[in-house]
């Protein structure tokens, strides 16, 4: 939700910031802007829209001089999106310019006080309020003002401030503070940035440091200092990014959702490999033992949209070789519904972004309940990877499409890891069948590049069934916890009205929806229950449905009665999940392609949720 990017150096600010906004885009696109400083003034430009009219409006930031500046691509909040509402917010008197991502929860209040002394406002923004309380405290030093007015805030924020000369007379000087929503530090040479994450520094440098909640940086060209939440220096930690600058770019691809699909066999691959070694699972973060693993009665995963749905095919992972009970919890109503945890309870969250607001509640709430926490999560140094007990990183590298796929499918790898490993600790698995799991999982990047290859008539079907307004997602088993993934992949990025079902629920309810020309997408992997899916294929096919079944290559007969067939490699039936949503996200995809839609950056949606 919005991104934000600072710059204080030798060079022009602006094309440095605007090129760091192409890069935050993902995370918001409703409008942007950037503020620089220059000639004793802050200049500010912005537009309604994508970055692209930033981008001509200032000729690439050529028609904004100046060395200093911050910069906003917006996810709306507060305010329709527009170009008064687009960040950054000016205050009354110009000295302070303000980009913010997060939600100032008392803005009300800041604001009627704000008015009452004459403070006048723009925008419908919680941000205005921001620049004005800056301006309100200022007491001739940029940096204790900036200190004061935070103390009032309260509510979610990553901020960055740029200030006109104060009486401190030190120029250049950028502040960065973040309470609740991520916010990195990158150190150059002669030059320093911070940015909403490292998509937005990787080609200008590796060197970063993470903010914490609470902390607050003051940037010049030459130094990063940050202080703590009574304004004590703290020494902080520079880590050294791994991501390869190329990482974060299209390579050639006409969309990032395609190249990350097709990246997705070495995400795979560099997710599990790390953690056999000589045949055996083990994780670089934890290990349990076996006394542990004993005193766990249950297992919660709880997360947000598909890292929820990785978190179901978990499910069926652990359940079928642990048999401990686990239960899969939306994140968002976890954290409100007094959940029954204790220090009986494990719980894993899953979280690409590693800072989704909700998950963190839930990581929190079931924190101070008493349980153990894992996290399986992709970013490096992310909240929730610093608030859980352990880490599992899934090594998906930067995944900047909204709709994720490299993400799920290097989750639902981790599980397959995660319950052989706990298998063993309950003692609820041989030897031969323990090997026979590695060396299966061990195969699985291969298993999904074949699912890419098989599949080369998906682009064909797309065109067959792009002109559908609702599709039905059905299946049983592992085949149903797909299905929701599936179902979300096609809604979120076609606009099409996709739900799943459990297929022995249709006739309970939703059989009543089908129609004439309806979409039914069978997915039929579950051996044991496919001959069960494959009945209520017939009674969606007596109704006048179009069915396209999802069957193993070696298994048309499964639901031969299925108009178009999409397939699945063989694998160990436990791990199917993991190979099976890939034909599914490439449908979503080339439908989406088909009808014309914005691929990589849905309407009304952002890559990381960090608000409720
Ligand atoms: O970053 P997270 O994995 O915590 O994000 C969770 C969801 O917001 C995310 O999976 C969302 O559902 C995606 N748009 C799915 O493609």
């Amino acid at each position: 939700m919005c991104g934000i990017v600072g710059y204080t150096g030798n060079r022009e600010a602006a094309p440095i910031l605007i090129s760091g906004l192409k890069k935050l885009e993902y995370r918001g696109y409703d409008s942007a802007g950037v503020a620089v400083f220059h000639e004793g003034e802050i200049k500010i430009a912005k537009s309604h829209g994508k970055i692209a009219n930033l981008d001509a409006l200032t000729s690439g930031g050529a028609s904004l001089p100046g060395f200093v500046g911050v910069g906003h691509t917006r996810w709306a909040t507060h305010g329709a999106p527009n170009d008064v509402n687009a960040h950054p917010h000016l205050s009354d008197d110009g000295r302070f310019a303000v980009v913010h991502n997060g939600i100032i929860e008392n803005y009300s209040a800041l604001r009627d006080e704000l008015i009452a002394s004459g403070y006048e406002f723009k925008s419908d923004t919680d941000t205005e309020v921001i620049s004005n309380l800056l301006e309100y405290c200022y007491d001739g030093d940029a940096k204790s003002t900036v200190m004061k007015a935070t103390a009032r805030l309260k509510g979610s924020y990553a901020l960055g401030v740029i200030c006109r000369n104060d009486e401190t007379g030190i120029t250049g000087r950028i502040f960065a503070m973040r309470e609740a929503a991520p916010l990195i530090l990158g150190l150059g040479v002669g030059e320093n940035y911070f940015a909403s994450d490292v998509t937005a520094l990787v080609e200008h440098t590796k060197n970063i440091i993470y903010l914490d909640d609470g902390e607050f940086a003051e940037l010049t060209p030459q130094k990063i200092t940050v202080y703590g939440v009574t304004g004590e220096k703290i020494d902080k930690p520079v880590s050294h990014i791994m991501w390869d600058v190329k990482a974060a770019e299209r390579g050639g691809y006409e969309h990032f959702m395609i190249k990350e699909i097709m990246e997705e066999p070495a995400a795979v691959k560099a997710t599990i490999d790390p953690r056999i070694k000589d045949g055996r699972v083990v994780f670089e973060d934890f290990s349990f033992t076996s006394e542990r693993m004993a005193k766990i009665g249950r297992i919660i995963i709880t997360a947000c949209g598909s890292a929820s749905y990785a978190g179901e095919a978990g499910r069926e992972m652990i359940e079928a070789l642990c048999r401990i009970p686990v239960t899969v919890e939306l994140a968002s109503e976890l954290r409100y519904r007094s959940p029954i945890i204790d220090e009986s309870t494990l719980v894993i969250v899953v979280s690409q972004s590693g800072e989704t607001a909700d998950t963190i509640a839930a990581l929190k709430e079931s924190k101070a309940r008493g349980a153990e926490t894992i996290a399986i999560v992709n970013i490096v140094g992310s909240s929730i990877a610093k608030l859980a007990d352990h880490v599992i990183y899934t090594w998906a590298g930067p995944e900047i499409a909204v709709a994720t796929t490299k993400g799920y499918a290097t989750q639902t790898a981790v599980f397959a890891l995660l319950s052989i490993y706990f298998a063993e600790l309950c003692g609820k698995i041989d030897g031969e069948r323990y090997k026979k799991l590695v060396s299966e999982l061990e195969k699985m990047p291969s298993k999904i590049q074949r699912a890419i290859d098989i599949n080369h008539h998906i682009p064909y079907l797309s065109k067959l069934y792009a002109d559908k307004k609702d599709v039905f997602f059905i299946g049983r088993g592992f085949d149903f916890a797909v299905c929701r993934e599936g179902a979300l992949k096609l809604k979120e990025i076609s606009y099409i009205h996709a739900e799943a079902y459990a297929a022995g629920e249709l006739k309970h309810g939703t059989i009543a929806l089908i129609e004439n020309g309806s979409l039914v997408v069978a997915l039929a992997c579950c051996r044991e229950l496919y001959d069960k899916t494959a009945s209520n294929v017939e009674e969606v096919k007596a109704r006048g449905a179009k069915v396209l079944a999802v069957v193993h290559e070696d298994n048309k007969r499964a639901v031969s009665t299925s108009d178009d067939f999409i397939l699945v490699p063989e694998t160990e039936p436990l791990f199917t999940p993991i190979a099976e949503i890939i034909p599914l996200q490439l449908f979503a995809y080339y439908v989406a392609k088909e009808n014309g839609c914005d691929i990589d950056k849905p309407k009304n949606l952002a890559k990381s949720v960090t608000v409720e």
